[in-house]
Formats: structure tokens, C-alpha cells, sequence
């Protein structure tokens, strides 16, 4: 039976209405983050993208996504020097983490470091302030940290310790890339946080806040969040991007790349949005972030091919409201940060922290256990039958 046909079918069970992926379907209130798919705007607590990109920093924005306002002077201070103490991770993580498959991939290397903090703070006092400050701290200060050490430990080294005198990200292209970055590389990157660290009720906020609704800790939160951002359709695309364009290889391939792409009916990495019916505006944050970069330390030849496709899907998927979504220049930017690909996800992840935990918290103000239904497709009254008595039909 086809979805569409199915949708129908479903009506007809007691005016119960399926829609799948939840698609126009609210389960929260919420005041984090508002997003207008047709103008192409996004704001956290009522300021815009652009506005926080160009004026904020990371641990600002996390802090006005956390707690709903902006910090004073002193507040950030605080913040920004609790979390620069909590940076370290505990050598039993590292020793976990070097007995992780080199090979294995950094956001299940990441999942798996992220769940074992419930381990060391397990207090699941989630209705006392302090313990949420502190879970926050040390979530937003390690989950760096973590992704750095996993990248020097699958290359056979011993992960290094932050420096205190480098701003969040800064330190953690040092942790990564065992040099002091350029302060335009880290700007960059901090800009890059800002701009994927919320976006309302995406598959992985989603999860968290499934996940937070069972009253668990934060840690259990950010792990699950973790494993949900990985796929390909959410925080993984923005690895594929990279591998599209090297398959295109040159900007005149670009038009048949795509009409064969939509023949044969295939996603187009970095394209579409289940909320935009325009270009993601933090695509064209990152466009002009990547340009950026490229004026300072050389251009990175896939961009002109980017540049190709996004303007053929101009002329083939814009009717259909495709357009490019954050993850189509966000690999480029990576890239020339120095960052590997199978980090980039990784990445995402550090700095979608701050929404998981903005929803987290916001979750545990208005909790009630997500429990959704279903549609009963399957079999009713069958008895069972010993194995030999089976036809070979049954057990198919
Ligand atoms: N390329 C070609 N066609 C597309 C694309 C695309 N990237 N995205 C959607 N479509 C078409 C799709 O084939 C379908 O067409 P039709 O109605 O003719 O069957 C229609 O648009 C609706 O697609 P959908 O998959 O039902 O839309 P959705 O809202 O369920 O999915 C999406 C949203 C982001 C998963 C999807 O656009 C997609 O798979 N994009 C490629 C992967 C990607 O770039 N993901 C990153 C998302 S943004 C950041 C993040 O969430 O992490």
C-alpha cells in the first residue's frame, strides 16, 4: 500500500489521522528558537541568526538559549570560567576512548563518551538549579574535549590538554590540530557554533526531549541526541556534501549530476528541509563564512562546483521549494578550518549541545512522558505451533 493511499486508510480507523514523521504535527511549546520556512528566518529567544553571528560568541548564545536572556557582564564571566575549569575529561574516559576501534566513527566514539559521563555525575537531581547549571557546564565544557582526544587517539597519539588562555573555540582547534589556530579560523568557527546550535524540533531535539521526558539525566539526553543526529538524512549530510561535489568533480558536470539525481528521484546532499521553503538562511551565513576563509588562506575548488549546483537546482528543484540547507557550505567551511570529514558531524554536534540542553530544560518546566500511539497493521488471534509443525509459508 502506498503512504498517500495509507494516510487515507488511516482516517478511516476512528478518525485517528497519521502523518508520517510527525510532518505539521506540534508536540511541545516552546520558546527557544522560531523559524519562518517561507521568509527564510531564524531567531533563538527572539534574535535574529544574523544579528548573533556577527555580535555574539558561542558560549553566549548557549547561555541565552539555556536560560531565555542574554548574560550580564558578570553572568558571562562566570559561565565562560566555569566551563574553561570543567574542559578536562577524567583519564578513565580517555582510557575508554583508546579502547575504541580506531576505525570506528567519531560520532559513535562521541555517543558512547557522552553516555559514560552519567557514570561519574549520576545524581539525577533534575529539579535542583545548581545540578542543572553544573550538567551544562560540563557537557558544553567536555563534549570538545571528547572529540578532539578521539582524533589523536585514533591516530595512535595521546590527546592533549586544553589551554586556559584560548576561548572555546579556539582551544578546540587547538586540542584538535595541536596548533594555535589563526584568530580568523576561530572566529569562524564560533560563528559556525552559533549557527547550528538550535533549530526547534529537528530529529535529534526531538529525541532529546523524548529522552528528557523520562525524567533520566542530561547525560543519557546528550547520548541519545548524539545517536540521532548521525544519520545521513539529519548531521551526517553535511559529510556527504563533501563526496557529492567530488563525484560532480567540475561546474559544467553539475546540470547532468542533477538531472540524473532527480530522474532517478535520489536526494541531493544538502538540499531540502522539512521547515524551509527557501534558502536556509545559515546557508548563506556559511556561503559568505566560506568566502571568508577562501580570501585569507586560498579557495577550495568544490566551492565553484557548490556555486554550480546551487544555481542548475535554481532552474530544477527551487519549484518544488529545495533549496540549499545548512549543511551545503558548512563541509566546505570545515574543510579549510583544517577539520577531517568524518568530524564535521562531530562538530554539529558540540555546538548543538546548547539546544538539547535549552530543550532539555525546558522539557523538565512542562514534563509529561512522550507516549504517542500507533496504527495496528499487524496479525490478531494466530496460535502457536512447535517448529516442526510450521509450514516453511508461515515462517517466512
Ligand atoms: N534532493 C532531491 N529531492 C528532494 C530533496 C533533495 N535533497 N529533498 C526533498 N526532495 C523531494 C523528495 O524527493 C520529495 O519529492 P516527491 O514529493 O516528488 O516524492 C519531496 O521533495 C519531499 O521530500 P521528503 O523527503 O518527503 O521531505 P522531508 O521533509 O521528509 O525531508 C530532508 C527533509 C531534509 C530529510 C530531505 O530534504 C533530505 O533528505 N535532504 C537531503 C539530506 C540533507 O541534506 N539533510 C540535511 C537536513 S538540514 C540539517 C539537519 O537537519 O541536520
Amino acid at each position: 500500500m502506498g503512504q498517500k493511499q495509507f494516510i487515507e486508510s488511516s482516517r478511516d480507523q476512528g478518525g485517528i489521522v497519521f502523518r508520517p514523521g510527525l510532518e505539521g504535527v506540534p508536540v511541545t511549546h516552546s520558546a527557544i528558537c522560531d523559524i519562518d520556512g517561507i521568509q527564510g528566518k531564524l531567531s533563538y529567544r527572539g534574535y535574529s541568526i544574523e544579528e548573533l553571528a556577527s555580535q555574539s560568541t558561542f558560549l553566549e548564545t548557549t547561555y541565552l538559549l539555556i536560560w531565555g536572556e542574554l548574560p550580564n557582564p558578570q553572568q558571562l564571566r562566570d559561565f565562560e570560567e566555569e566551563v574553561q575549569r570543567h574542559r578536562r575529561v577524567s583519564f578513565r574516559v580517555r582510557d575508554m576512548m583508546k579502547c575504541f576501534p580506531a576505525t570506528g566513527h567519531p560520532m559513535d566514539a562521541l555517543q558512547s563518551s557522552a553516555a559514560s559521563l552519567g557514570l561519574f555525575y549520576s545524581r539525577r537531581a533534575i529539579d535542583d538549579p545548581q545540578y542543572i547549571y553544573d550538567a551544562v557546564v560540563r557537557l558544553i565544557a567536555k563534549i570538545p574535549t571528547m572529540v578532539a582526544a578521539f582524533q589523536l587517539i585514533r591516530k595512535g597519539q595521546d590527546p592533549i590538554q586544553p589551554r586556559d588562555d584560548l576561548a572555546y573555540s579556539a582551544n578546540f582547534l587547538y586540542m584538535l590540530t595541536e596548533r594555535e589556530p589563526d584568530p580568523l579560523a576561530a572566529r569562524i568557527l564560533d560563528k559556525c557554533l552559533i549557527l547550528h546550535a538550535e533549530h526547534s524540533l529537528n530529529a535529534s531535539t526531538f529525541s532529546a526531549r523524548v529522552t528528557a521526558s523520562t525524567l533520566t539525566d542530561p547525560y543519557a539526553v546528550v547520548a541519545s541526541a548524539v545517536g540521532t543526529l548521525a544519520g545521513p538524512l539529519h548531521g551526517g549530510a553535511n559529510e556527504d556534501v563533501l563526496a557529492m561535489l567530488e563525484e560532480i568533480g567540475k561546474p559544467q558536470n553539475a546540470a547532468n549530476f542533477l538531472q540524473k539525481a532527480i530522474t532517478s528521484k535520489t536526494k541531493v546532499m544538502g538540499f531540502g528541509h522539512r521547515e524551509y521553503r527557501v534558502k536556509d538562511p545559515r546557508a548563506s551565513i556559511l556561503q559568505g563564512l566560506a568566502e571568508e576563509l577562501f580570501a585569507r588562506f586560498g579557495k577550495d575548488e568544490m566551492y565553484e562546483v557548490a556555486k554550480a549546483v546551487e544555481d542548475e537546482s535554481l532552474l530544477n528543484l527551487a519549484s518544488k521549494g529545495i533549496y540549499p540547507n545548512v549543511d551545503f557550505y558548512s563541509g566546505l567551511v570545515y574543510r579549510k578550518l583544517g577539520i577531517p570529514r568524518d568530524l564535521f558531524t562531530p562538530v554539529f554536534a558540540i555546538s548543538r549541545v546548547a539546544g538539547w540542553l535549552a530543550h532539555w530544560r525546558e522539557q523538565l518546566g512542562a514534563n509529561r512522558i512522550f507516549r504517542p500511539t500507533q496504527i495496528y497493521t499487524g496479525f490478531s488471534g494466530r496460535s502457536w505451533a512447535p517448529p516442526e509443525d510450521r509450514s516453511m509459508k508461515e515462517s517466512n
